[in-house]
C-alpha cells in the first residue's frame, strides 16, 4: 500500500537528483541537465504556486519510491489545463508502481482540484510510460506539438509527443 505526502522544502535535494536521472532527463522535453541553482529557483516556486501539487509517494516500509506533479495552466481555449507528470525512482522501476502512482496522484488531485479533466504529454518512444498511463486508465487522445518535437529524426520527421487524457 503506497502512501503520499506533498512534497516539502527538505525534498529540494530528492527532487533535484530524480529530475537528474538521466532517463527522466531524456524523457523530457527539454532534456539538458539541471543545475542546482536552476533547480532550487524552480523548486521553491512550485511549493509555493497554488497551480502545482506536487506529491511524493512512499511503500509500505516508508521507502521513497517516487513523484507525481500536476501543474494547472488556464489556456485561451478551455477553463484549466491540468498536466500530469510522474517519475519513479531508479531503484523501483520495473514493479509495476507507476500505474499506481498515477491513478492515487490523480485522485488526490480531483479531491484538490474538483472534477478534472488530466493530461498526460509522452514521448512516443517512452513505452513504459504509455503503458502505465493506460493501464491507470489514459486514453490517447492524439498527438501534439504543445512541448516540441521529440525523438530521433526519421528520414528528416521528427515525432510530436502523444497527448493521453484522462477524464474519470
Ligand atoms: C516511466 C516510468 C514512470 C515507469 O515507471 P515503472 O514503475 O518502471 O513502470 P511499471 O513497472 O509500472 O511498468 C509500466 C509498464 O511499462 C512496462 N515497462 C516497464 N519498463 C519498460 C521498458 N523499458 N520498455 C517497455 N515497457 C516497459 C511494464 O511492463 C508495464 O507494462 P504492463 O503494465 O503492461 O505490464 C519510469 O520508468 C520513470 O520514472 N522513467 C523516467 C521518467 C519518465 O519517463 N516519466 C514519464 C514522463 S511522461
Amino acid at each position: 500500500m503506497l502512501t503520499y505526502r506533498t512534497a516539502q522544502p527538505a525534498d529540494a535535494r530528492l527532487y533535484f537528483d530524480w529530475a537528474n536521472d538521466p532517463d527522466t532527463r531524456q524523457q523530457s522535453f527539454n532534456s539538458s541537465p539541471i543545475s542546482l541553482e536552476t533547480h532550487t529557483g524552480w523548486f521553491t516556486r512550485k511549493l509555493a504556486d497554488p497551480n502545482a501539487l506536487l506529491l511524493i509517494f512512499s511503500s509500505e516500509t516508508g521507502q521513497v519510491v517516487g513523484q507525481v506533479r500536476f501543474e494547472r495552466t488556464p489556456v485561451a481555449d478551455m477553463p484549466d489545463e491540468i498536466i500530469i507528470g510522474i517519475s519513479v525512482d531508479a531503484k523501483q522501476r520495473g514493479k509495476g508502481l507507476a500505474s499506481q502512482l498515477i491513478q492515487k496522484g490523480c485522485a488526490v488531485c480531483r479531491k484538490q482540484w474538483g472534477i478534472v479533466t488530466i493530461h498526460a504529454y509522452i514521448k512516443p518512444e517512452n513505452e513504459a510510460s504509455v503503458r502505465a498511463f493506460e493501464r491507470a486508465g489514459f486514453r490517447l487522445s492524439g498527438k501534439s506539438g504543445k512541448f516540441g518535437i521529440s525523438g530521433r529524426a526519421t528520414s528528416g520527421h521528427q515525432t510530436p509527443c502523444l497527448l493521453y487524457v484522462n477524464s474519470q
